[in-house]
This record gives structure tokens, C-alpha cells and sequence, in this order.
């Protein structure tokens, strides 16, 4: 069954105790909020994961880690392996996000090789694609979309693939304030849906989940969640607020 998932990437924000409280306010009021197929996941800091996972224990909000090396381990000063996530019952990980392409210059290889090695550990990753605003004016946003989905995701197996969530993230939407329209970014989820179809079958591609992130607030929430590829969101700025990021969960 396709899941729904309404996620929250805290970027590099918040101290320990803020997010803290953060995580708290949201175990209070999503208690006996338990929504079948629909899934809360927060994406804290590295330092703050084993605080995070352990509050969450008994609760069902899912803890994911923003970032993961693609080195498996050694002599890699200052890297977080897939195994020491794994090893903090780290559920999720978010891979080829914008700002890691942009400013730490990943390329489309790197991201393959940590998906490969989340995959190892049994760590779902969230992969982020979408188009710089010049890309979407020249038309040429489904070409980049789709060489991004096939170099770094096009490896997979059938089986491995099952395990991706994929996360449509427009550039010129992240941290703008200029959402995608519904129709906008329900176009390009049917073209995923359909370029996993076409290489996977469409059972699979019928059970992805989907998120659209850029922009997505408590306002649009709702207007994005109820198209038909659309099944949830990647939450930044909006996820730093308990109320906010609770309001825009209960948008489905
Ligand atoms: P935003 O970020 O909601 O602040 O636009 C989304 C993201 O980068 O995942």
C-alpha cells in the first residue's frame, strides 16, 4: 500500500534544547492521532538523532538523518556512516537534496553510493530531485528530472527500489516562498510515476510515495496533498513550528 508522509527537514537549525521541546510538542499532539498509511518523520542534526530516536521510541513519529557519507567507514574525519545511523535506529535519510548538490557539490555518483549504502543498513532514503528556475523556464524541467532519477536511482533492483521514497523538490520553490501550484507539481509527479512505471512496472510505481517539498506550508498543504500523485510533503522552514508542521500532517 502507498504510504503518506508528512516530513520535516530542520536543516541546520535549533539547539539541543530546542529541539528538544520541538520534538515533544509533536509527540503531545499527535498522541492518539495514529492515521493508518500516513506517517510523520522529522530529519534533526546529526548530534541531536540518538536524543531524537529515544523520544520517539514508543511513539509513531520516525526519525530521519538529513545527511549520510558514501564512504562505508575509516579514516574519513568527520563523516557519519549509514551504519552508525542504523546503529541509532534511524529509520529514513535524506539524499541529493539541492542544497547538498549546490553548496557541497555532490554529484549524481555520490548520491548513488549512499543510497546504496542506506539501502545495506536497511535506511530508507528520500531522494530529492527538481529543476533550477532556469531549467523550468527553458522547459527542460522533465529532462533534468529524469537524468537525475536515472543516474543515481536507475540501478537499483526491484526489490531495492521498493524502498525509495522520492521527494520532488523544484529549486526555485525551496525556502522562496513561491510554491509550485498543485497543477504544476502534479504534473511532474505523474511524469516520476510514469518513468518508474516504465522501468519498474506499474505495481511498484503505484506504491511509491511521492513528496513534493519547495515552499509547502500549512496554507498550501491541503491544495498540494489532494492531487492524485501528490502523496505528502518534505517540510523545511514550516517544520521548525510543532503547530505549523502539525497543522499541515492533518491537511490530509
Ligand atoms: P522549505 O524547504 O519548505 O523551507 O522550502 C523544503 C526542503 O528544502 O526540503
Amino acid at each position: 500500500m502507498r504510504k503518506y508522509i508528512v516530513a520535516g527537514n530542520w536543516k541546520m537549525n535549533l539547539s539541543f534544547d530546542d529541539a528538544e521541546e520541538l520534538i515533544e510538542s509533536l509527540i503531545d499532539l499527535k498522541k492518539g492521532d495514529e492515521l493508518e498509511g500516513l506517517l510523520m518523520i522529522v530529519f534533526p542534526s546529526f548530534p541531536y538523532l540518538e536524543l531524537a530516536t529515544d523520544l520517539t521510541d514508543e511513539v509513531d513519529v520516525y526519525i530521519g538523518s538529513q545527511n549520510v557519507s558514501n564512504k562505508e567507514k575509516g579514516a574519513y574525519t568527520g563523516e557519519v556512516s549509514a551504519s552508525m545511523l542504523n546503529s541509532m535506529d534511524v529509520a529514513y535519510c535524506i539524499v541529493g537534496h539541492s542544497e547538498r548538490r549546490k553548496y557541497f557539490k555532490e554529484t549524481p555518483e555520490q548520491i548513488r553510493e549512499k543510497i546504496d549504502l542506506l539501502l545495506e543498513q536497511a535506511i530508507k532514503p528520500i531522494f530529492c530531485c527538481g529543476e533550477l528556475v532556469d531549467e523550468r523556464n527553458e522547459n527542460l524541467h522533465f529532462l533534468v528530472v529524469k537524468a537525475q532519477i536515472e543516474q543515481s536511482l536507475f540501478h537499483l533492483n526491484t526489490e531495492e527500489i521498493k524502498n525509495v521514497v522520492m521527494a520532488y523538490e523544484p529549486v526555485w520553490a525551496i525556502g522562496t516562498g513561491l510554491t509550485a501550484t498543485p497543477e504544476q507539481a502534479e504534473e511532474m509527479h505523474a511524469y516520476i510515476r510514469k518513468l518508474i512505471s516504465d522501468k519498474y512496472g506499474e505495481s511498484i510505481a503505484d506504491e511509491m510515495s511521492i513528496l513534493y517539498g519547495g515552499s509547502c506550508n500549512a496554507n498550501n498543504a491541503r491544495n498540494l496533498f489532494a492531487q492524485p500523485n501528490i502523496d505528502g510533503g518534505l517540510i523545511g522552514g514550516a517544520s521548525l513550528n510543532a503547530d505549523d508542521f502539525y497543522r499541515i500532517y492533518k491537511s490530509f
